[in-house]
């Protein structure tokens, strides 16, 4: 058998299936609103890799500084014989916890983009030919069945990417994650931290307009898939600190009054000048939080790793 095994668990048509239903929905209520998967198509993951790029995106590098100097010690906690990994992409920053786990037997990388697991998963084998990957093509919003796969076993959710769910799907993801593991496993869990409005608006609102591209792109997304009429020039990218909530929202702004039609979905949608579409939640975490959003989902917050600046930080938690 081959060391690298690609398992779908979407069926092919689920993604359109919930586009539809989430752009029907979100653009049919007031404020309106969109959720933030669906900017990654081809060209908006390739926008968030520039992104990541940007000297005012600090989180991927925090996270990678964290990984780099705690890997030792995420290995010696955790002794994992199997890690899996929630929206894996590229696994680019997982190669450096792969590398330092060295009772490592099964990596599990789950992702929705099937060519990302294919090339990350040959990529791996060349560099940890023992390794045994077993991907999997499935939205981990929508349930998880794992592998069969040796224990203890470490599942890491990297990226922030926890802070794109609201508080409600945060929770019941995290109840998920417990669910998912047995005793003695252990969640690896990236958030970005809360710190001064203006370093965290930059980060999303960057100077050379990389990221105002990748929040338009969700309309160039409707067009092709839908067979919408947006014209994204009619929009303003917007980024903005909400504080009470503590997360940064991206929101698209009519310049104008307009309308646009969504055949795919039968819609008719009108905009009001200035009229805004909430397009992504950001939350952003402090220890007490997330040590307390762990323990309302039946896990122990056990180690908290920051980088040097304290901009983000990795925490590792187990199922008693
Ligand atoms: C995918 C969660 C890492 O929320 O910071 C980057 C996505 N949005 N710039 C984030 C994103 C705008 C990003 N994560």
């Amino acid at each position: 058998m081959s060391p690298l095994s690609i398992t779908r668990t979407l069926p092919a048509d689920a993604t359109s299936a919930a586009l539809r239903a989430d752009v029907a929905q979100g653009l049919s209520r007031t404020p309106k609103q969109l959720p933030p998967k669906w900017f990654y198509d081809a060209r908006g993951s390739e926008l968030f890799e520039e992104i990541t790029q940007l000297p005012e995106y600090y989180p991927t590098r925090a996270e990678r500084e964290i990984l780099l100097t705690r890997a030792p010690g995420i290995a010696a906690a955790t002794d994992a014989r199997t890690l899996i990994e929630l929206g894996s992409g590229s696994s680019d920053k997982t190669r450096h916890l792969i590398g330092a786990l060295t009772g490592l037997h099964t990596y599990v990388p789950v992702d929705v983009s099937e060519s990302a697991l294919a090339a990350a998963g040959k990529a791996l084998l060349i560099e940890h030919p023992d390794l045994t990957v077993q991907a999997l093509v499935a939205d981990f919003q929508r349930g998880l069945t794992l592998p069969e796969a040796p224990g203890p076993r470490l599942l890491a959710f990297l990226g922030g990417t926890v802070g794109n769910l609201l508080p409600d799907e945060r929770a019941a993801f995290l109840r998920s994650v417990h669910d998912l593991l047995s005793p003695g496993d252990a969640l690896l869990l990236g958030t970005d931290l809360v710190k001064d409005p203006a370093t965290l608006v930059a980060a999303y609102d960057d100077a050379q307009g990389v990221t105002a591209e990748f929040n338009k792109n969700v309309l160039h997304v409707i067009n092709r898939e839908l067979g919408g009429d947006f014209d994204p020039a009619d929009f303003d990218h917007v980024a903005l600190w909400n504080a009470e909530r503590e997360w940064i929202e991206m929101r698209l702004r009519a310049r104008k009054e307009l309308t646009v039609k969504i055949p795919g979905v039968d819609l008719v949608v009108s905009f009001a000048e200035g009229e805004e579409v909430r397009t992504e939640v950001s939350a952003k975490f402090r220890e007490d939080g997330v040590r307390d959003e762990l323990a309302a989902a039946g896990l122990e917050l056990s180690k908290w790793w920051t980088d040097g600046a304290g901009r983000f930080a990795l925490s590792l938690s187990v199922r008693p």
